[in-house]
């Protein structure tokens, strides 16, 4: 392994540091984060990775929260969490009233998709690729009364933008050419802009207009869009909802997520979930209508404001670290680079050899037979060979028959880490296969749990 000298972390807090320039992108940036000085870090997009000065700003802010929670909570939260709304909404081009802040893309997906008074017949579209926890709750809402359906889009790499578009304007137009015994059938989209397993940034914005030109809801799980997704000018684009985590490519703490709705949608949302003291029901005597839709997330019950509140202090820090494109430009190439590096170290290819689906996360095949299955035991040995024997992480996961990784790429990251990884794989690989083919020798149903689509992982 290649050892690290750490760089050193500054000794001030963001207003001091703030006034000098900003180290070059590279190793040198490691001293912006707290990573032990050995980890190299190539899985930055499954949980975000928290710098250092906005650190030092929850830690202010907790001081002042912890000094006298009273005064905090019922008095100057709000203008905190206000003035994160307004300087997201910018960024996002969309007004300020139409985005709230909620604890993470689980919350924000769920609370969309719950709110939705369906009707017998009503269809909700997922994909294959759609996320773990949000494809469950798809399936869970179609479990329950009136029991919507859920048609699954078939999506597999490697594949073209155009032939994604295309598929999935067909499977639009077959879902609303059925026909419709109840009359006003509703039909909601939820659609990745950027998938997790594997790391691909879709046509969503293409797949957005589909869906209004065919009069489908579209919901959009953009966990992975804020901060690695430059450009978002939502108003444009014009999704139904949509939803992005903070403390994954922006920096904030975890966890913080935006959830945006616009206007001309907020009157589906009856209810945040929790639902809050601020509800008005229609059965209540003094009814005069919805609760506003920004009122109903102020406060969902009791949590720590502190991650939600550090939305600002991860702007101000990319701000100062040159913005958006700089950062983007940066972690962009070097995923092309690592990745075109990684598969040649590793004798395979990557997924995306065009670079149409590659923003800063890069999927690259595994040596390893497809005929594996995917399990959470197999999965387990891979996690664990990397993180505890190699000190690297990247997300393992079968797709489409093949084994392959998605290593997520930032500021901090050099060409020499996906050296650091190759090694850690070749490692890892044949303890793998030699701990599954015991495994299988003792029991051949051993991996009947399998999923194919690391719907186990973040
Ligand atoms: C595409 C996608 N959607 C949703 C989520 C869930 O995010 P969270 O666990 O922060 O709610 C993730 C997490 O990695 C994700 O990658």
């Amino acid at each position: 392994m290649t050892a690290t000298k750490p760089p050193s972390r500054p000794s001030v807090g963001p207003t001091e540091l703030y006034k000098t320039l900003p180290p070059a992108f590279g190793h040198d940036a490691l001293a912006l984060f707290g990573f032990n000085p050995n980890y190299v870090n190539l899985n930055h997009g499954s949980y975000g990775s928290l710098a250092l000065p906005v650190r030092a700003f929850c830690d202010e802010l907790t001081d002042e929260v912890e000094s006298n929670p009273d005064k905090f909570i019922r008095i100057d939260c709000i203008h905190y969490w206000n003035r994160v709304r307004e300087r997201v909404a910018k960024l996002i081009g969309v007004e300020t009233d139409e985005c709230v802040i909620v604890n993470n893309t689980s919350h924000g997906l769920a609370t969309v998709l719950r709110n939705f008074i369906f009707k017998e017949g009503d269809i909700l579209v997922g994909a294959t690729t759609t996320y773990g926890s949000v494809y469950q709750t798809l399936k869970y809402i179609a479990d329950i009364p009136p029991h919507p359906i859920l048609s699954t889009f078939n999506l597999q790499f490697p594949t073209s933008r155009a032939k994604i578009i295309q598929d999935f304007e067909e499977h639009i137009k077959q879902l609303t050419e059925t026909s419709d015994a109840t009359g006003a059938r509703k039909i909601v989209a939820l659609i990745d802009s950027i998938a997790s397993h594997p790391g691909a940034f879709l046509p969503w914005r293409e797949m957005v207009a589909i869906c209004r030109k065919a009069g489908v809801i579209s919901v959009i799980d953009g966990a992975h869009s804020i901060g690695q997704e430059a450009d978002l000018n939502l108003s444009e684009i014009r999704p139904d909802f949509w939803v992005s985590n903070c403390h994954k490519w922006l920096f904030s703490k975890r966890g913080s997520a935006i959830l945006y709705v616009p206007k001309r949608n907020q009157h589906f949302i009856k209810s945040s979930i929790p639902t809050p003291v601020t509800y008005h029901s229609p059965h209540d005597s003094d009814y005069q209508g919805p609760q506003e839709f920004v009122k109903l997330f102020e406060w969902t019950g009791t949590i720590d404001y502190v991650p939600q509140l550090s939305i600002g202090a991860a702007m101000d820090f990319r701000e100062w670290l040159g913005g958006e494109h700089k950062i983007n430009a940066y972690t962009h190439a070097l995923a092309i680079a690592g990745g075109k590096r990684l598969a040649e170290r590793l004798g395979t290819d990557v997924m995306d050899p065009t670079g149409e689906f590659t923003l800063s996360m890069v999927n690259v095949e595994l040596p390893l037979s497809g005929d594996v299955e995917s399990t959470d035991e197999v999965l387990q040995i891979f996690t664990h060979t990397l993180i505890l024997q190699w000190q690297t992480s990247a997300a393992a996961f079968k797709h489409n028959g093949k084994w392959w990784v998605r290593c997520s790429t930032q500021i901090w990251n050099e060409i020499s880490d996906f050296d650091v990884l190759a090694n850690a794989l070749k490692d890892a690989s044949p303890i793998h296969l030699h701990a599954l083919s015991s495994m299988n020798s003792l029991n051949d149903h051993s991996f009947g749990c399998s999923s194919d689509n690391g719907r186990h992982q973040t």
